[in-house]
């Protein structure tokens, strides 16, 4: 462990709280107030599985409850290894039987939580948010940090400013949802064993002790960020990204690097820009993700490279199993979106289920990747979380389709709430059906050149099949699953062609 630098601040006034730990050792076993899909369910499976904190004997966690004092001291001198304290009884509040007493000593003597100046170590006063951010980053080293400001920086403790930009550059604790961070809120147990397992990420963070095949523990939870980058701008935004969502990092390294003369895009014979215009190649991994079968969604981050992603990133797609996998793709650029290059990813990966990507600049703020987490409402529905499917008959034949997550393919399934819908549909162009909807629906227009299977709205009330490829300004309403273009394309037929849709 490294040494523990002594901080000068006081926490706040004692408030006493009933204090109502029941030991329950889970050992890895589920809690009832803890979903599988929650931000913090790994970290709460990690916590207790290394026996740092115990759940109640009803069989909840306590996600929500806040931590005190005495718990704190517990769950840190607990994940330290349980290490000797000064042996000596310092505090008139801490009996010599509690079960805390050593905690108490090991985080006074490390200067992670003072004493009062009157003897008492306040066993039971609540840990507030700036606290736990506080004591970790003490426990860190009181490095240097500064960051972006949260919305309410100016109620963050001067005592307590460098720690949360610190806890907020390296996604120790996240702010909310509104941009605040909060400080004076109660830490809860959810959040104090999840800013322990960010910690653990860190250098000497990871000395934390564990137990053996803890962190193997399989998780329907559990996400990857998977990411190839040339120059490290995406690789700081994956970082970033793998705090946030406390999730398991892989970096898709070539086997032969790029060298700046490889990258050098200027020159149309550079190997960047030969592999780019081969969509045969397929650049050599180093080594490869090991226990993807044991994630559910795989957040995939790449550069754009002449508008598309890097061809090792179809190395990677091809080189695992990502049947039934959440694929959440993000990108870097000097400037391009993250345009077409998700959709040529995704027919790489039929048995995927690939939500909307996001191209963000090298130097996106944490509260830009912060905000598209929040916004991809991960953990209240877990990325994996099915869409509303939609059934297309068309000449006798039955195919499935996923629809999109916007307000336009939300309206066409309150649409269908009603009812099947039939579409009396055209061929248009040698690569669309185009048929009316009867309604109109709200637009979510973007410039897309779609692929076999993709369902559009056109004008705000046609539905479109494609079943070939067009450029335009088009709203997705969905994609069609498991059939190729070539069937697409002999299920719909040469001419006009009678469409029903339903809700699954
Ligand atoms: C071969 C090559 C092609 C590129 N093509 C584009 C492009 O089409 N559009 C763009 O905005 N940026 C382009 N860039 C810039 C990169 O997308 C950008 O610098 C990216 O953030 C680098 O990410 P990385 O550091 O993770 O490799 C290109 C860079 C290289 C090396």
């Amino acid at each position: 462990m490294k040494p523990m630098k002594i901080c000068g601040y006081v926490l706040a006034l004692c408030m006493a709280l009933p204090l109502a730990l029941t030991a329950f050792a889970a050992d890895g076993a589920s809690f009832s107030d803890v979903d599988a899909g929650a931000s913090y369910a790994r970290a709460v499976r990690w916590a207790a599985d290394n026996g740092y904190v115990n759940g109640y004997s009803d069989g909840r966690f306590g996600v929500d409850e806040v931590v005190t004092r005495a718990q704190l001291s517990a769950i840190f001198h607990r994940a330290a290894g349980s290490p000797a304290a000064s042996g000596e009884l310092r505090f008139s509040d801490v009996a010599a039987t509690a079960y805390y007493r050593s905690a108490a000593g090991w985080a006074a003597d490390g200067g992670l939580i003072n004493g009062y100046a009157d003897g008492r170590f306040c066993v039971n006063d609540p840990v507030t948010r700036q606290q736990l951010a506080a004591i970790l980053w003490c426990w860190a080293g009181s490095p240097a940090a500064s960051g972006e400001d949260y919305a309410d920086e100016a109620d963050i403790a001067a005592y307590a400013r460098t720690a949360v930009d610190w806890s907020r550059s390296n996604g120790i604790l996240s702010g909310r949802a509104d941009g605040r961070f909060a400080p004076a809120d109660g830490a809860t147990r959810a959040e104090v064993v999840s800013a322990l397992y960010q910690y653990r990420r860190l250098p000497g963070g990871s000395e934390l002790p564990e137990v053996p095949g803890s962190s193997d523990v399989s998780d329907s939870s559990r996400i990857l960020v998977a990411y190839f980058s040339a120059t490290n701008q995406t690789g700081n935004l994956a970082n970033r990204l793998a705090g946030i969502l406390h999730a398991d990092l892989y970096e898709i390294i070539p086997a032969q690097p790029y060298t700046s003369a490889d990258l050098n895009y200027t020159d149309s014979g550079c190997r960047a820009n030969r592999e780019q215009n081969d969509p045969a190649a397929r650049p050599a991994i180093a080594g490869s993700a090991e226990n993807l079968a044991d994630y559910d969604t795989v957040f995939l981050g790449y550069p754009i490279w002449h508008g598309q992603a890097p061809r090792i990133i179809c190395t990677f797609l091809e080189s695992g199993d990502f049947a039934g996998k959440s694929i959440v793709p993000f990108c870097t650029s000097g400037s391009s979106g993250i345009g077409s290059s998700a959709d040529h990813l995704q027919v790489l990966t039929p048995d995927a289920h690939w939500l909307e990507g996001r191209r963000f600049s090298g130097g996106a703020s944490q509260g830009t990747v912060e905000e598209w987490v929040n916004s991809l409402k991960l953990a209240e529905s877990g990325a994996a979380a099915e869409e509303e499917t939609l059934e297309i008959q068309v000449n006798g034949t039955t195919i499935a389709a996923r629809l999109a997550k916007n307000s336009s393919a939300q309206a066409l399934a309150e649409l269908l709430a009603e009812g099947p819908r039939t579409i009396e549909m055209r061929d248009y162009g040698g690569m669309e059906k185009v048929g009316p909807l009867g309604q109109t629906l709200p637009t979510n227009n973007e410039r897309i050149t779609t692929q076999a299977g993709d369902l559009a709205l056109y004008q705000g009330n046609q539905l479109v099949i494609y079943y070939a490829a067009n450029t335009w300004s088009l709203t997705r309403l969905g994609k069609i699953q498991g059939v190729t273009a070539q069937e697409l394309r002999d299920i719909l037929g040469g001419g006009d062609v009678s469409v029903t849709l339903s809700l699954r």
